[in-house]
């Protein structure tokens, strides 16, 4: 299949993602209380090694010099470099399998730790060119063999020299010593392997450059273990995407590209032609302009909880899934919302001030405990159960109420209609969603209905309450103290003034929309969104999605997934299906949802397919996308 291409690796960082002698002296070196600084010692001589600095010969006997190993430790490395093969290398042991005839092991590196760990890919002693340690009667390490082709100047290169090996030669290696088997004349082809470290003067000498050893199959047109290199897959985040999201998404092999602001329509417009996955937080808008030009468009993760500044139907007209953040905040809000409560009961911000102005005045009056007080949640989603479960922990009677019918979690008590908790509870604590209808859902009346010396809080959006009502029940002592972190009206940036009619108030604690703000929040939405991510682009897992209809999938063993978008109408599913038993095609699995504007099938067959199957499926009417995983 490969005709008569053969295929030379170098072991260190490439086959594995490390250099093995500098795990080896961490592992001889364990309790030495120079390790550290020994081994970065040795980390200076690789690199100035490998990149052409001095020679491989004396980066070589520098390196040994510096720690003294036996056996025993050789026997540990082993162990852990098992787990430390090149992630892209175990995804394609297939490939390693399938033409042992035609892989060779070219290193500076030594057979003892080497054979056995590429022993498991088909690859035998004969085609492993490495050095040897030399052992002394205790079996510690006391030097290697000198004679060794490999331990010696330009080594890789007098080697394949003696080797005349007969084919079209591609050296896929990390290091410069790689790179001098193609300078030589000896090799066709030199790919610098970058998914474990990145050489500059390595890569600037290469053929080509493979993040992965997908790319290596794809770029040669070998069989691969995934259907497209992950590195081909480009993601742009915008406006600040916490690390995590970077760091998960670079980790999957995706070619990451992040910007710290928000790009305008015009701007992304031009942009977004070649990215795969989009990144975005409240400010970037993704209008149907935008939409027009995202020609390879899979998904958008939104890295926060709203999602209107996506246009969310044309998303799923154009079959591009959106993900948000719906829940990783939650317990940021509820802990706040619980702080503030006991805060309130206790008049403690206003005492507060009191002190910084040289006031003391100690006094148990207006002052209570929150255990055994009545909560009373409106909105009883993620925010509103999760605080339910909390103020029941410290000794609350909670009370709530939803539109939907929701499952009372623990002992809280749901009413009947907003009249009847307003009526019944000490504290009211919003937490309705932000949908338009909920304007002005808590104005006069609602004020009106509540129990004199009442607490309030509303930490979901400004304009569910009617600031100028609020503002009147407090004045007339009715509420006894409020909580307010959203407002109708909030500054665009932090250099814009903030302005309200609740300013002033000493009974009153202002929150410039924090209630989801803190470090662990944004770490656990970038921690989400871009697994969200990952899983639609490899199983094509859509469960909470914002616009796809939401399907969880098995893991894909042994078949092909075939994903189709389509426009929702009658018959597709048949449409679909008929074509494949047309072709004798053998179906695994199939899950099926839809929702008012698509349609999403998802189809694993048996491994053997042809192309026109493929085809066929894209010609049937109303097909928006098909991918095609394995
Ligand atoms: P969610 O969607 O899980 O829950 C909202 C609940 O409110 C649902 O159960 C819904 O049925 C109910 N609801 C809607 N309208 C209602 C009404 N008129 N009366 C009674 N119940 C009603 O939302 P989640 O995640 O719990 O968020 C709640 C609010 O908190 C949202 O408005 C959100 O924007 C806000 N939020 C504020 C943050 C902040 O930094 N202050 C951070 C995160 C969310």
């Amino acid at each position: 299949m490969s005709e008569n291409r053969i295929f030379i690796f170098d072991f260190d960082s490439t086959f594995i993602q490390i250099e093995a002698l500098e795990e080896l002296a961490a592992i001889a070196l364990k309790d030495h209380p120079h390790r550290q600084a020994i081994i970065n010692q040795m980390k200076d001589i690789t690199n100035q090694g490998v990149e052409g600095g001095i020679s491989f010969a004396e980066s070589l006997q520098k390196r040994i010099k510096l720690f003294h190993a036996n056996r025993g430790h050789l026997d540990t490395l082993v162990r852990r470099l098992r787990r430390k093969i090149s992630v892209s290398i175990t995804r394609n042991k297939a490939f390693f399998l399938d033409n042992t005839d035609r892989i060779y092991i070219v290193s500076g590196g030594f057979h003892e730790f080497i054979d056995p760990i590429v022993k498991p890919y088909g690859i035998s002693r004969d085609h492993i060119y490495a050095n040897t340690f030399k052992f002394d009667e205790y079996d510690n390490i006391i030097g290697y063999d000198e004679n060794n082709i490999l331990a010696q100047e330009d080594g890789k290169v007098a080697l394949l020299k003696s080797l005349r090996l007969n084919g079209d030669i591609y050296v896929i290696g990390d290091g410069y010593t790689d790179y001098q088997m193609r300078e030589a004349g000896l090799a066709n082809r030199f790919y610098a392997f970058t998914e474990n470290i990145r050489r500059n003067g390595v890569i600037e000498k290469a053929d080509h450059v493979t993040p992965s050893f997908d790319e290596f199959l794809y770029e040669n047109k070998l069989p691969m273990s995934i259907s497209y290199p992950k590195n081909r897959i480009e993601v742009l985040l915008l406006e600040n995407v916490h690390s995590e999201g970077i760091r998960l998404l670079q980790n999957e092999g995706f070619n990451v590209d992040y910007i710290k602001s928000s790009l305008d329509e015009d701007e992304l417009a031009e942009r977004i032609s070649n990215v795969w996955i989009l990144g975005l937080r409240s400010k970037t808008q993704v209008t149907n302009k935008v939409l027009a030009k995202a020609e390879r468009l899979l998904a958008i993760g939104a890295f926060c909880i709203g999602t209107d500044q996506v246009d969310l139907n044309e998303c799923a007209r154009r079959g591009i899934a959106v993900f948000n953040a719906p829940f990783s905040n939650t317990r940021s809000v509820v802990e706040l919302a619980i702080g503030e409560i006991i805060m309130l009961m206790r008049g403690v911000f206003a005492k507060s001030m009191n002190m910084h102005q040289g006031v003391w005045e100690k006094s148990a009056q207006h002052n209570f405990e929150i255990r055994g007080k009545k909560l009373g949640i409106v909105g009883y989603g993620n925010i509103g159960s999760q605080l339910s479960v909390l103020a029941e922990a410290l000794g609350m009677e909670v009370h709530f109420y939803d539109i939907v019918e929701k499952l009372s979690l623990g002992n809280a008590r749901k009413c009947r209609s907003l009249r009847e908790l307003l009526r019944k509870v000490d504290v009211v604590t919003l937490h309705v969603d932000g949908n338009r209808a909920n304007t002005n859902l808590f104005g006069e009346k609602e004020f009106r209905l509540m129990k004199d010396g009442s607490i309030f809080l509303n930490l979901s959006r400004g304009f569910i309450v009617d600031s100028a009502a609020l503002l009147k029940y407090i004045q007339k002592g009715k509420i006894l103290g409020a909580a307010v972190d959203v407002f109708q009206r909030e500054p665009k940036s932090n250099d814009e003034p903030f302005v309200s009619e609740l300013q002033g108030l000493p009974n009153v604690i202002l929150t410039p929309h924090i209630g989801g703000s803190t470090e662990e929040a944004q770490h656990n939405i970038a921690d989400f969104v871009a697994r969200k991510m990952i899983d639609y682009v490899n199983s094509g897992d859509t469960l909470n999605s914002v616009n796809f209809p939401n399907l969880q999938l098995p893991t894909l063993r042994n078949a092909h997934r075939l994903i189709h978008i389509h426009e929702n109408k009658p018959g597709m599913l048949a449409q679909i299906n008929s074509i494949l038993a047309e072709r004798e095609i053998n179906i695994v699995g199939q899950y099926l949802k839809t929702n008012e504007t698509i349609g999403y099938v998802i189809t694993d067959i048996a491994k053997k397919y042809d192309q026109g199957v493929i085809d066929d499926l894209k010609k049937i009417p109303g097909t928006i996308r098909l991918r095609i995983l394995y």
